[in-house]
């Protein structure tokens, strides 16, 4: 590294968070991170990761004499002039973003013409100018304000960071925040999008919106598979050799989950309806992606005709494979489903079982995959990790009760399943 980098401070260390602090010390700043919460930084400041991202907790022990953590914000302020805000922004329960954690990050910022508040956290568009706002009724004018939205995928976060596709940078002003954000990506080597603050809040939006409708697109492009016998995998490939329609987000499942997708396809559209305008197709995307979560119920009763009392093998929880996260994991909505119908789950996740029972502690989980083999009528495969793909078939034959497995992911060979004399399903592939 060329010279000392510019220091920063985040503020929030969740997934975002940490993920940035690591990045950036990683390439050689100083990063002094904040959070309120103080067993978590108490946590952080043993060398202990509070969550599962691969790499995540190499890079930060590698980098421990660069990162500092505190619960209070007067080390970041004293030590570093841009402060990454990169707190949470869950749906509230009218499915408007909920912006107290930013709104207090805010008020918490001092009058200060040296310092930037770069906001990382997903925020609806509009959110920055009413902070910069804000500012201003605070006699706060001289605070800058940048807009850097965050793209990382849970699971590859530091991939992501260190690969970014684009890096986009908003500010209403020339600021010098704007131009110091961007030299702190400039190493990346990334295309940049220097634009306005609004621009960059909806290029964030827009994105996840996009990537959720080719995910509900090609679902429903399965189901339409499954009445036609065509097989959506096939129908992909071909359609995603079309260059401007690309291979990538056409994998056909039980629908997408996470925080992200879920939070923003819906912020996005309560955003339109505030200001005036009703975004048919998300109302749809969302719509589709609840149903296409519920379609293996149909599925299962199909092949074992009354489901209560079934056994059940749920082979996966997590939203994705790589992360513990479980929010709006279709799991959840499958092992309800099945329950309200009666039968008896049992789910296995290499991962993210302590994380699942604290959402749902009413689940039964086995310690090994096997338990949740044994004694089942059927297998549904619902988070696609490596060593579930990698099962041996014959074996779960004999473990199985029954002889259903439901391929929620696409992910299994159907040849190797068949030819341990199991029936194989899938979504749209016949
Ligand atoms: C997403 C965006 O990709 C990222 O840019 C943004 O910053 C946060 O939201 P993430 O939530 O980590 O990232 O997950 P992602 O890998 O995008 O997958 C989301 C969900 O979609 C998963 O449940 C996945 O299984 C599902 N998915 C993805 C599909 O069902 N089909 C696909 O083709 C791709």
């Amino acid at each position: 590294m060329n010279g000392p980098r510019e220091p920063i401070g985040v503020i929030g260390t969740g997934y975002v968070g940490l993920v940035t602090a690591a990045g950036f010390a990683d390439l050689g700043s100083d990063v002094f991170c904040v959070d309120i919460d103080e067993a978590k930084i108490e946590l952080l400041r043993r060398g202990e990761v509070p969550i599962f991202e691969p790499g995540l907790a190499e890079v930060l022990s590698r980098n421990r004499e660069r990162i500092h953590f505190s619960t209070t914000l007067e080390e970041a302020i004293a030590g570093a002039r841009l402060l990454f805000v990169c707190v949470g922004t869950p749906a509230t329960y009218a499915g408007d973003a909920d912006l107290s954690a930013v709104n207090a990050v805010v008020e918490a910022m001092p009058a200060s013409s040296e310092h930037a508040l770069v906001m990382k956290s997903t925020v609806p568009c509009g959110t920055g100018r009413a902070i910069q706002r804000s500012f201003s009724e605070q006699g706060k004018d001289a605070l800058a304000y940048v807009s850097c939205p965050e793209f990382l995928k849970e699971g590859s976060a530091l991939a992501d960071f260190r690969k970014p596709d684009r890096v986009v940078v908003g500010a209403d002003s020339d600021s010098w925040a704007a131009e110091a954000v961007a030299a702190l990506y400039e190493p990346l080597g990334a295309p940049l999008v220097r634009t306005d603050v609004a621009s960059a809040e909806m290029i964030k939006l827009a994105a996840n919106a996009f990537l959720a409708t080719k995910i509900s697109f090609i679902n429903e492009i399965a189901n339409v598979c499954e009445e036609t016998g065509a097989n959506v995998l096939e129908v992909a490939r071909g359609v995603g050799l079309d260059e401007r329609i690309g291979p990538k987000f056409l994998s056909a499942g039980i629908g997408y989950g996470g925080s992200c997708f879920t939070k923003d396809v819906s912020a996005l559209k309560l955003l339109a309806a505030n200001s005036g305008y009703h975004f048919q197709l998300l109302g749809s995307v969302i719509e589709v992606n609840e149903l296409q979560k519920r379609r293996v119920v149909a599925k299962l009763a199909r092949h074992l005709g009354v489901l209560a009392g079934a056994r059940i093998g749920l082979l996966g929880l997590a939203f994705k494979p790589n992360t513990d996260d479980m929010r709006g994991a279709s799991s959840l909505v499958l092992a309800a489903r099945l329950a309200a119908e009666g039968a008896h789950v049992r789910a296995y996740d290499p991962i993210a079982t302590a994380e699942a029972l604290r959402v749902m502690p009413e689940l039964d989980c086995a310690q090994r995959v096997e338990d949740a083999l044994e004694g089942a009528d059927a297998v549904v495969l619902v988070t696609e990790w490596p060593e579930l793909v990698a099962l041996d078939w014959q074996k779960v034959a004999a473990a199985m009760a029954g002889n259903v497995v439901i391929d929620g992911r696409n992910a299994l060979d159907p040849v190797a399943v068949r030819a341990a004399g199991l029936i194989y399903e899938g979504i749209g592939v016949g």
